[in-house]
This record gives C-alpha cells, sequence and structure tokens, in this order.
C-alpha cells in the first residue's frame, strides 16, 4: 500500500494544486490531502472551509484508482506523514524560484523523517506563475482568475469579499 500526503497551505485551492495532484495520483493507492490549520496565519478561509473546497473540487479530477482523502493537520508535516503510515511527501514545483525552499523542507523533512520521501512533481506550464497568494491578491483587486481556479473556489472567495 503506497500512501502519500500533499500538504500545503490550499488558501485557496488552486487549479495548479489540482493539476498536482491528478500527476501524483497514478503513483500512490491512496492520497491524504493535508491542509495545515496554521493559527498564526491569517487565512482568508479556515482549515474546515478549505478542506471542503478540495472535497467538491476533487471529483472534477481523474485521480485514478488513488483513494483521495481530505484532512487538516497541525504542527509538523513530518509528524502527521509518519502518524499516517504515508511513505511519501508530495509538492509541486512551478518553477526555478520554489526550488530552495523546497529542497530546504525535503531535508528537514528527511532529518524529521528519514524513512519519507519527499517526491517533487512539476506542474503543468500552464500554471508555472499560479499561486494562493497572487490568486487572491487580483481577485480582491477585480481581477479575472477564471480558468486559474476551480470555478466553486472562486464563487466563495466572491462570498467572502461581499461578507
Ligand atoms: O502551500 P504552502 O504554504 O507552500 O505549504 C507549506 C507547508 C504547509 C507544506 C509548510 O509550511 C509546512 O510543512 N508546515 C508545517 C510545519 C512544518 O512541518 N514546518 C517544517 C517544514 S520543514
Amino acid at each position: 500500500m503506497r500512501r502519500a500526503i500533499f500538504p500545503g497551505s490550499f488558501d485557496p485551492l488552486t487549479n495548479g494544486h489540482l493539476d498536482i495532484i491528478r500527476r501524483s495520483a497514478p503513483l500512490f493507492d491512496e492520497m491524504i490531502v493535508a491542509v495545515l490549520n496554521n493559527p498564526d496565519k491569517a487565512p482568508m478561509f479556515t482549515a474546515e472551509e478549505r478542506c471542503e473546497m478540495i472535497r467538491e473540487a476533487l471529483p472534477s479530477v481523474d485521480t485514478a484508482r488513488c483513494k483521495m482523502i481530505v484532512e487538516s493537520f497541525s504542527g509538523l508535516t513530518a509528524e502527521f506523514a509518519r502518524a499516517k503510515h504515508a511513505t511519501a511527501i508530495v509538492r509541486g514545483i512551478r518553477a526555478v524560484a520554489d526550488y530552495e525552499y523546497e529542497l530546504r523542507m525535503a531535508l528537514m523533512n528527511r532529518r524529521l523523517e528519514p524513512t519519507i520521501e519527499t517526491v517533487f512533481l512539476m506542474a503543468g506550464e500552464e500554471y508555472s506563475y499560479v499561486s494562493s497568494t497572487l490568486m487572491k491578491q487580483v481577485f480582491e483587486l477585480g481581477g479575472r482568475v477564471d480558468g486559474l481556479i476551480p470555478e466553486l473556489v472562486e464563487e466563495r472567495m466572491r462570498a467572502k469579499i461581499s461578507a
């Protein structure tokens, strides 16, 4: 049984995240999309709202025969992966700029849990500039983000902003 976790803030989920899920699913039997619940940050969406949006968006993605689970977590990613008996941590790399940060995280996670490997996947080039932060910024300033985030996420962002 090959189980992986795909950790992240997912504030909010983007089509880049879904692209990484689609690409990584055939490599594993089970994948836990692990949403970080970090009370220090002031996220746009609560961890539960982020989990809900991911669960709703997942059926739009071909996840092969991989069982998909969405959960929030607090604390260390490596510790969460160990507790879930995962053997891999999936991370997406968009451009060279991501590499240094991702390398540091992967090495630290390996030091914390030497049996868990980080697996990097390259996002599709059409998502190479897509980040949750950029999507929120552009959306809040009235710019178009269609095609870059799922429609249901765009609707929730609209509702959140008008609330
Ligand atoms: O989507 P993000 O914000 O790039 O995801 C970053 C995340 C959640 C993977 C990273 O911040 C993380 O692992 N946080 C949990 C705390 C932790 O384990 N820190 C040490 C990482 S080496």
